[in-house]
């Protein structure tokens, strides 16, 4: 057994959150929801409540979008768009359901002087896109297969000026890239090889020797939709295997209950986009 006692080190962020009010599931784009099976508003506000306190309490800045009637999964705000050193590039969400969530992620970047750039392809932000600012110089990474568009990675890369890494999503359950893999520092990466076509499985071996794996039970359990700050890990606390793994590896889990925006389809991440400046 290697023993690992590396010192980790937490970089502050600034992200964008949007409170669960109107959160419910009536309509099913992923098949984790399910319109038979009631959800408890009031414990999702809940739930999403302690994430954000989770966050302000590690010394990190949440910025809140209004949520709006009428667009229950808004609470997913890591959909919304994807910013990378100051720009902002727009979503374009696959399903009608969704899309007016885009205009108002646009509304709030244009209101705080982001560079914002409009897509013409469909792609749904921070869901399928990645930025590891270490890793490689700057290298985004790119999920397709279920939500966004291959165009769309190379729209983000005219967009962004960054290399874009396309990696094929093959489980449906696993339908956005942030939930079979998270940046875990600014270098490197936690994933669920299974999630990914063999040859983005090579891809990723290949840029990230030193990536944590993790397992079945672990993707399943939502624990790659987690939020890292470099040192405190933040993810949903079913994810009781992987949390050990990541403390072995050097990095302070900091497990949160979210069972009420599971039934979405998502977690902790799906809940916060980052906002890179
Ligand atoms: N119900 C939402 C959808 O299917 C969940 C989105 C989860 N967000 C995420 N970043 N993976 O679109």
């Amino acid at each position: 057994m290697v023993i690992v006692n590396q010192q980790r080190v937490p970089r502050k962020r600034t992200y964008l959150m949007c409170s669960p009010e109107h959160f419910a599931v009536e309509y099913a784009i992923n098949p984790w929801m399910d319109v038979t099976r009631p959800v408890d508003p009031e414990l999702a506000v809940k739930q999403w409540d302690r994430l954000r306190e989770t966050l302000v309490g590690l010394g990190h800045e949440v910025h809140l979008l209004a949520p709006e009637p009428g667009l229950p999964d808004m609470v997913y705000a890591a959909n919304g768009a994807f910013s990378v050193d100051g720009t902002v590039y727009g979503a374009r969400f696959k399903h009608h359901q969704r899309t007016a969530e885009a205009a108002a992620h646009r509304a709030f970047y244009e209101s705080q002087g982001w560079r914002f750039i409009a897509p013409n392809e469909t792609n749904e932000g921070e869901g399928d896109f990645a930025y590891l600012p270490e890793a490689h110089g700057g290298l985004i990474l790119a999920g397709y297969g279920f939500r966004t568009e291959l165009a769309a990675h190379a729209e983000a890369q005219e967009a962004l000026g960054r290399p874009v890494i396309s990696l094929r999503l093959v489980d449906p359950r696993f339908y956005h890239l942030d939930v079979a893999l998270a940046s875990i520092d600014d270098g490197n990466i936690v994933y669920y090889p299974g999630a990914f076509s063999a040859a983005a499985q090579k891809v990723l071996a290949q840029l990230f020797p030193d990536a944590v794996l993790a397992e079945a039970e672990d993707v399943l359990a939502f624990g790659l939709n987690l939020v890292s700050d470099g040192a405190n890990v933040v993810l949903n606390s079913e994810a009781t295997r992987l949390a050990g793994r990541l403390k072995a590896a050097g990095y302070t889990p900091i497990p949160v209950e979210l069972a009420e925006l599971k039934k979405g389809g998502g977690s902790v991440k799906c809940c916060i986009a980052e906002l890179r400046h």
